[in-house]
């Protein structure tokens, strides 16, 4: 009986142990496993432009919360130096740069601050106001401003 239970123990470890080999040997499951290529944006998504009036408080509020939700990736400067983006390895752009967002619209902007892209899993989506989201893409634009208005 003993022998038996011991012998069945064995065919039972090598088995999983074989499974999980080959779950690492096999290209194919590990291929399955990397992320889907991200879908281009659409058009017109791509086309929209900023409905929300510049205003302070709109970026004071805007400003808030970046610091709860985006801050810890993308740097309380914009700079793409948080910590998360650290323990990530993440390579973000420097948003202080104007040249760092230059080809990119704001419908752009909005669309990924809405979805998330990539790394930047999850997004806003419906659990921030789209008139804030709005002002998110004018804060992150500010990042810039703020640059050129220093080195004046
Ligand atoms: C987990 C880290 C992380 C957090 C948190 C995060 N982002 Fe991102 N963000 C990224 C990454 C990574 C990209 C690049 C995505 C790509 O193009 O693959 C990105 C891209 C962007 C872009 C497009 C421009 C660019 O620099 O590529 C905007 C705008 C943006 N993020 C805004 C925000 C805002 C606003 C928040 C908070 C509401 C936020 N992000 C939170 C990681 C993050």
């Amino acid at each position: 009986m003993r022998r038996i239970s011991i012998t069945s123990g064995c065919v039972l470890v090598a088995g999983l142990a074989a499974g999980y080999l080959s779950g690492f040997a096999n290209p194919k499951i590990i291929k399955t496993q990397e992320p889907a290529a991200e879908a281009p944006i659409p058009a017109a998504d791509v086309a929209k432009t900023n409905p929300v009036k510049h205003s302070s408080e709109g970026i004071a509020a805007a400003k808030k919360l970046y610091g709860y939700h985006c801050a810890m990736c993308h740097g309380a400067e914009g700079d793409g130096k948080g910590d998360l983006a650290g323990d990530m390895k993440l390579t973000l752009k420097d948003w202080r740069d104007a040249k760092s967002l230059a080809k990119m619209t704001d419908g752009e902007l909005f669309y990924i601050i809405t979805n998330g892209r990539g790394k930047m899993a999850g997004g806003e989506g419906d659990r921030t106001k789209e008139e804030m989201r709005w002002n998110l893409v004018s804060y992150v634009r500010s990042f810039a401003k703020k640059d050129v208005a220093a080195k004046r």
